[in-house]
Order: C-alpha cells, then sequence, then structure tokens
C-alpha cells in the first residue's frame, strides 16, 4: 500500500465539487456537439430519447463512479487497488479510464485552441464587415493552419496546467466557482437575445415537440453514445473527484443536481443556437460546423452582433477550459497518489505529454490530411473514435457491473449498494444500474462492431 505523506486534499465546500464536477460535464459535448446532433435527429424526438439515457443510464454511472472514489479515497487506478487489492483485474478498468483521459485531452485541446482563435477572432473585430462566405472559409482557414492550430493548442494546455498546479481548492475548485457562474451567466444572455428573435418560437417546437418519425436506431445510440460523453462517465473523472470528498457525502443527491446542471445547459446551448438559425431561414441538421461556421455568421446578423459572437466564444473557452482540467487532473491524481511524485511535476510533464500526443490531431486537418494510420481515419478521427466511442463505454460498463454486481455481493451490508446507509443506491437506481445501464452499453458496443442493424 502506498503511505500518504501529507494529508489528502479535498474541496472546501460541497458546493465547489458540485461547480468543478458541472464543470468537468459540461463542455464542447454540450455546447458545440448536442446541439448539432440534436438537429441532425430532427430535434424533439431525440430530446426526449437523450434525456431517458441520461437518467436510466448516465445517472446511475454516474453514481457508481462516485462511490468509488468516494469509498477508495485515491486516483481512478488506486481506487480500485484501495477496494479490492492491488492485483485485482478491477484496476485495468481504472487504467482505461486513465488512458481515456490522457487521450481525450489531446484532442479536446485541438478543438478548444478553434475556439480560443475565434475569441480572438471576434474581440478583434475580425468577423465584422465580411460575408457568409468569407466567414465560413475563416473555419477552413484556420484548421488548415499547423502553426496557429498548434499555438492555440498549446495555449489552451497551458492555461490547464496553470489551474491544475493550484491543487484541488485554490486550482481546481477556484477556478470553477469563477469559470461556472460566468459560463451561466454568458449563456443566459445569449438564450434571452437568442429568444427575442424571430426564431425563438420556432426552436421550441423544433426541440419539444417530439416528431417519432424521424427517430432512428442511430438516433438512439447517438444519444446513448453522447450521455456519456456529456457527463464525463468511464475517464476517471467522478472517481477522482470524488475522491477528494469525505466519505459520509451523499452521492445520490451530488449526481443528481450535476446531470440536471450539465442537461439544462445542453437544452439551453440548443434552443439558443437553434433560435438564432431559425430566425436566418436556416436548416438546424447543419452537422459539426454549426458553431464554428454558420453560427458567426448568424450572430453577427443580430443587433450587437459581433458582441454576441465575443461571448458565445468566450462561453464555448470557458466550457472547454473547465472540461480538460478534469482529464488532466485524472492523469496527475494518478501519478501523485500511485508514483508519489509531486504536483508540480506530473502537472508540467503530463501537460507537455499530452501536447505532444495531440500534434498528430492538430495537423489531421492540414499537413496530415492523408496520414490515415487507421481504416482510413485521420489521427483526430481514429483518437476520437477510440475515445468517445470504446474506451469511454466500456470503462463505464465495468463501473456498473463492478458496483452493481461485484462490490455489493462481497460486501453486503458495508456500503454501496443497499440503501440503507447515507448514499447508498436505492433499490430503484440499483435495477438500472445492475440491468438496463449494462446492456444499453452492450448494445453501444454491438453496434460498433457492426453486429446490429443500423438505421
Ligand atoms: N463532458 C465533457 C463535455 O461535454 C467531455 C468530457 C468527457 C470531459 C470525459 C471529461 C471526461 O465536453
Amino acid at each position: 500500500m502506498q503511505k500518504s505523506p501529507a494529508p489528502r486534499a479535498n474541496w472546501a465546500t460541497r458546493f465547489g465539487f458540485i461547480l468543478a464536477a458541472a464543470g468537468s460535464a459540461i463542455g464542447l459535448g454540450n455546447i458545440w456537439k448536442f446541439p448539432y446532433i440534436a438537429g441532425q435527429h430532427g430535434g424533439g424526438a431525440f430530446v426526449l430519447v437523450y434525456l431517458a439515457c441520461i437518467t436510466l443510464v448516465g445517472i446511475p454511472i454516474m453514481m457508481a463512479e462516485l462511490a468509488i472514489g468516494r469509498q477508495g479515497q485515491r486516483d481512478a487506478v488506486g481506487s480500485f487497488v484501495a477496494l479490492e487489492g492491488p492485483g485485482s483485474p478491477w484496476c485495468l478498468v481504472g487504467w482505461g479510464s486513465v488512458i481515456a483521459a490522457f487521450i481525450l485531452l489531446s484532442f479536446y485541446a485541438v478543438v478548444a485552441g478553434w475556439s480560443f482563435d475565434y475569441l480572438l477572432k471576434a474581440a478583434s473585430g475580425g468577423l465584422r464587415n465580411r460575408s457568409p462566405g468569407e466567414i465560413e472559409a475563416l473555419f477552413d482557414q484556420l484548421v488548415a493552419s499547423p502553426g496557429r492550430v498548434i499555438f492555440w493548442q498549446a495555449l489552451f494546455l497551458t492555461a490547464n496546467v496553470a489551474i491544475v498546479l493550484g491543487g484541488i481548492r485554490t486550482g481546481i475548485e477556484r477556478w470553477s466557482k469563477i469559470l461556472m457562474p460566468a459560463l451561466f451567466a454568458l449563456l443566459l444572455l445569449l438564450f434571452i437575445q437568442g429568444m427575442r428573435s424571430d426564431g425563438g418560437g420556432q426552436a421550441l417546437a423544433f426541440l419539444f415537440r417530439p416528431d417519432f418519425s424521424r427517430l432512428t436506431p442511430r438516433a438512439l445510440l447517438d444519444a446513448l453514445g453522447h450521455a456519456f460523453f456529456t457527463l464525463s462517465l468511464g475517464a476517471g473523472v467522478m472517481i477522482t473527484y470524488a475522491s477528494y470528498l469525505e466519505p459520509e457525502a451523499d452521492i445520490r443527491a451530488l449526481s443528481l443536481r450535476i446531470a440536471v446542471l450539465d442537461t439544462v445547459v445542453a437544452l439551453v446551448a440548443a434552443l439558443t443556437i437553434f433560435s438564432v438559425a431559425f430566425s436566418a431561414n436556416l436548416e438546424a441538421g447543419a452537422g459539426p460546423g454549426l458553431v464554428f461556421k454558420t453560427l458567426p455568421i448568424l450572430l453577427l446578423r443580430l443587433p450587437f452582433g459581433s458582441l454576441l459572437a465575443l461571448l458565445f466564444f468566450l462561453l464555448l473557452a470557458f466550457a472547454a477550459l473547465s472540461s480538460s482540467i478534469s482529464m488532466l487532473e485524472v492523469v496527475v491524481a494518478y501519478l501523485i497518489d500511485e508514483k508519489g511524485w509531486s504536483r508540480r511535476l506530473a502537472t508540467i510533464l503530463v501537460g507537455f505529454a499530452v501536447f505532444l500526443l495531440g500534434l498528430p490531431s492538430a495537423l489531421s486537418f492540414s499537413l496530415w490530411q492523408d496520414v490515415r494510420p487507421f481504416f482510413g481515419h485521420t489521427f483526430f478521427e481514429t483518437f476520437d473514435a477510440l475515445v468517445s466511442s470504446w474506451l469511454l463505454p466500456l470503462a463505464g460498463l465495468f463501473v456498473a457491473l463492478y458496483v452493481g454486481w461485484f462490490w455489493g455481493s462481497k460486501r453486503p451490508n458495508k456500503t454501496l449498494p443497499g440503501g440503507s446507509l447515507q448514499g447508498g443506491l436505492s433499490a430503484g437506481w440499483q435495477l438500472l444500474l445492475r440491468f438496463v445501464a449494462p446492456a444499453a452499453v452492450i448494445l453501444i458496443l454491438l453496434n460498433q462492431l457492426g453486429l446490429l442493424p443500423s438505421g
């Protein structure tokens, strides 16, 4: 067993933990990805399926991750070691999560870097007085400039390192208390502007009036996969963050709050973006370019357009930063807890290693556009698929199986599940964790293997 030289870090307040965990959950997934996949799948019916996935699969797995960290009181690998002993195969789940966080951060930083570039463009008036065609071309120019992309990626990672160097209370928690309220305020402002535009009513109808004829099996699987990604599951984040909680923390209440905040932000972001899109008579199914190509054009048409564009990219950058620091912390916590490294050394070295690993992704749209290491996919696409389609769902599956079946059977009266102790899982959540969540994840995985008929 590892000896811990100093008392372990912890959150200053419960509220600080919620903001940090919600900060991890609320990210590019909510503001960039959710609106465009909801748009592609036709809105309302997809939103219902997504809400079902969050509730039936996402929240139970989040409870399980929080339980592991709260109980283990160590990083994502160490918590399994603390619970099951060093040689246990369950430790592989922790390993998979740490690797997922590391790879995820490498390409997440590239996309986050794009938002920094747009922030600068919006602030310096670089978006003004341009035709829609010119604005669209800006995105292609940006991703095709290796130097610029790498510069922003490096700057973004430097910001991450600076925050995580500060530790839990004075780094992550303090910054979450700044970034998250700012993010909520920015989103609210943009939302009000969006709702006041002509497209507000149409956006509401699009997202909340389900048209089940548009629902395909593919939509179901996308909703399920996205539920993992958006709640930061399977990457060790919730385990690591919960390890800085006191053992009495009520994980049921905490996970509900985190999930509700994440869902509300995703819905409000989608409403905002669609109201702007509809006010310009645009289609909702614009795809991944929605936020970087379509949205700036539309925002600039509104009164105070340049200011709104600036606020929007600030929102995107804040959301990305509060998520990426959680990925960095997963790897840093592992090196501190398991290898005895200092936070300083761990943070700086991991930051640099992530930068190097991210270079192939940064170049995937320019110099290495034609380097296709895996089934015709670029590095960026390969890393994204490896993490989002495989590592996160697999780790989530084993977390569900572990807490749902294994943990309880070994320690019937001790903690989870059982529901008798504070923070235990009640029968309903337990049922979801044991049966529904694993079945759903197996469905995603089978589909990825091409073993299900796809819609
Ligand atoms: N939840 C984050 C988002 O929506 C992404 C993320 C995934 C963060 C896994 C940490 C771990 O952007």
